[in-house]
């Protein structure tokens, strides 16, 4: 089926195949009609609401109001808005982790847009892997599409202070586990940590991937900050069903149009500059993927060692997104670097980055939330990619959230072959670690059964972590919540479970990070790992069915996306 848009023409596009198109058009009026529709409505041009509405997605609770208010933007602009339901992706609902079903989602997304006649789409995600699913699903529909994003949670309060999702639950959980915050303390932050709709009140990846949209120009401008509950949030989903209907027809500005090397670019410094989730490098790279850009993380290097980090948000810094989203959100950001950004890219407003950064801003930009550059909050990118002999195809450290004497370190290993076997021991009295050890995790990349959780953020071992420990260099093929911090490495490529280095660690190697270096090397004599690699055991072989066997056969390793090698 071609992409073509002139072929799209409202509810006669793309039609049901009897071998007879005409009695098809008449049957598809006549089941539409029995939904209520005039023939005046039918004639209208179709903008599809993508609507990831779901009661196992906690972020997306105010989507029904969201839909009507995308609807109203689409009747304001003569189009027929048409809700329909897709996979939803809530994240701490999934098992065994969200990032294993991002895959699915972006291929129902694609293909229901595809297949229902539908002349451009409205694509309302937000929790972590809903907005790259649908992102990777515009670019391979190639259908004229918007981004309207949930925004964010709104902070809750607890003995005087700002609570957020989710770093103030990693750092609740921390204190538990060291024995600074009693049981029925916890029970009460429990309550109080993710108190209204929208997705997690920090830089998270939810957060990152929403500035990423607006950025790619696949959002339209100053909305990925808008909290939640605002009802800015509702005008932003009204402005982006007018949109729709104006973009219907237009020559240029379909997804591949707008997402190309150059925006790719853009976004890249972006998630540098707001030292966004580790999470966004793999779906960043799954989306250039699909606009057919490879991403080579030697230029995410070059990227970050120009790009200061100059907004101060939680996990890196102090404030939260609804502070992001008063102090000037990411049009502030786009002026600050403009001088690093490409600026004749379009974008679905109609208007080019040149343009939209030259608009004034609503309001003042608060410098203690976005810093000037002459006063960063780091001169140097958030995120950087190391190689070396334990990471051959790379790895990724979040080094704006680290302990930095940590980052450059050489210690002793202690492994862990499984998250099994790390639940098991980590906090075993009897455990062989102190503060220098390195802890390593293995098979906990995409194609190991763990599917790669968010279970990079090992946690300190708990005699550590009471004796005042709190920040170790800790090494896996895993991932991190977008929410977390530390010194930790992740996304190691290739993974233990394809027989990478890590695969061939042992408790008692050396191991050496030097992120000065960009490096991550496993001291240890090739022949002995040659030796090692010759006494692997063969994975056990498991009995797969269904989406699983799909994912086994295709998925790709964290360089290249984790998308499946069939797209
Ligand atoms: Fe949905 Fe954090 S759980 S964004």
């Amino acid at each position: 089926m071609t992409n073509d848009d002139n072929k799209r023409r409202g509810i006669a596009g793309g039609l049901t195949n009897y071998g007879d198109p005409e009695f098809a058009a008449y049957l598809r009026r006549s089941f539409a009609r029995s939904m209520g529709y005039s023939s005046e409505a039918l004639a209208r041009p179709i903008v599809g609401i993508a609507n990831t509405y779901s009661g196992f997605n906690n972020c997306h609770r105010h989507f029904p109001e969201l839909v009507e208010a995308t609807k109203r933007g689409v009747l304001m602009a003569g189009g027929l808005p048409v809700e329909f339901p897709t996979t939803s992706l809530g994240e701490v609902f999934l098992n065994p982790t969200s990032l294993k079903f991002r895959n699915l989602m972006a291929m129902d997304t694609e293909e229901m847009i595809r297949a229902q006649p539908i002349d451009a789409v409205v694509l309302l995600g937000g929790c972590d892997k809903t907005v790259p699913a649908q992102l990777m699903a515009a670019l391979s529909a190639n259908v004229p599409a918007v981004q309207v994003v949930a925004g964010p949670m709104s902070t809750g309060r607890h003995k005087g202070e700002r609570l957020g999702a989710c770093t103030d639950c990693r750092r609740f959980w921390a204190r538990y586990r060291a024995g600074d915050v009693d049981a029925a303390e916890i029970e009460t932050v429990e309550g109080r940590l993710a108190t209204t709709a929208g997705t997690c009140a920090v830089m998270g990846t939810a957060s990152t991937m929403a500035c990423i949209s607006e950025t790619l120009g696949m959002s339209l401008p100053n909305s990925a900050a808008i909290p939640a509950v605002h009802a800015d949030r509702l005008r932003n989903a009204e402005e982006s069903g007018k949109r729709a209907v104006e973009l219907i027809g237009t020559a240029t500005l379909r997804p591949r149009d707008i997402v190309t090397e150059k925006s790719i670019e853009n976004a890249w410094r972006v998630l540098l500059a707001i030292s966004g989730s580790t999470n966004a490098v793999i779906h960043l790279t799954a989306i250039a993927r699909r606009a057919g850009v490879r991403v080579d993380l030697n230029r995410l290097n070059r990227l970050s060692d120009e790009t200061p980090v100059l907004v101060n948000l939680k996990p890196v810094g102090d404030n939260y997104m609804e502070d992001f989203h008063a102090g000037g959100g990411v049009p502030a950001v786009l002026k600050e670097i403009r001088d690093l950004l490409h600026l004749d890219v379009p974008t679905v407003s109609g208007k080019t980055l040149r343009e939209l950064i030259a608009a004034p801003l609503a309001d003042q930009v608060n410098r203690t939330i976005i810093r000037p550059r002459t006063e960063p909050v780091d001169p140097d990118g958030g995120l950087v990619a190391v190689f070396g002999t334990l990471a051959p195809r790379g790895a990724i450290v979040k080094r704006a959230a680290a302990d930095k004497k940590l980052l450059e370190h050489e210690g002793r290993a202690v492994v862990f072959s499984s998250l099994e076997d790390l639940s098991k021991r980590i906090d075993d009295p009897d455990l062989d670690v102190t503060a220098d050890d390195i802890l390593v995790l293995q098979n906990a990349g995409p194609r190991s059964a763990a599917a790669m959780p968010e279970a990079g953020y090992l946690p300190i071992p708990r005699k550590l972590a009471k004796a005042g420990v709190k920040d170790m260099v800790r090494i896996s093929d895993a991932r991190m919540s977008g929410t977390a911090y530390g010194a930790i490495v992740l996304h190691v490529a290739p993974e233990a479970a394809v027989g990478g280095p890590l695969a061939l660690v042992k408790n008692g190697d050396r191991i050496k990070l030097s992120v000065a270096q960009r490096k991550l090397d496993l001291l240890v004599d090739p022949a002995e790992l040659e030796k090692r690699r010759k006494a692997l055991p063969q994975p056990p072989k498991m009995e797969r069915r269904g989406y699983d066997k799909l994912y086994d056969a295709h998925v790709l390793q964290a360089d290249e996306g984790v998308d499946f090698d069939i797209f």
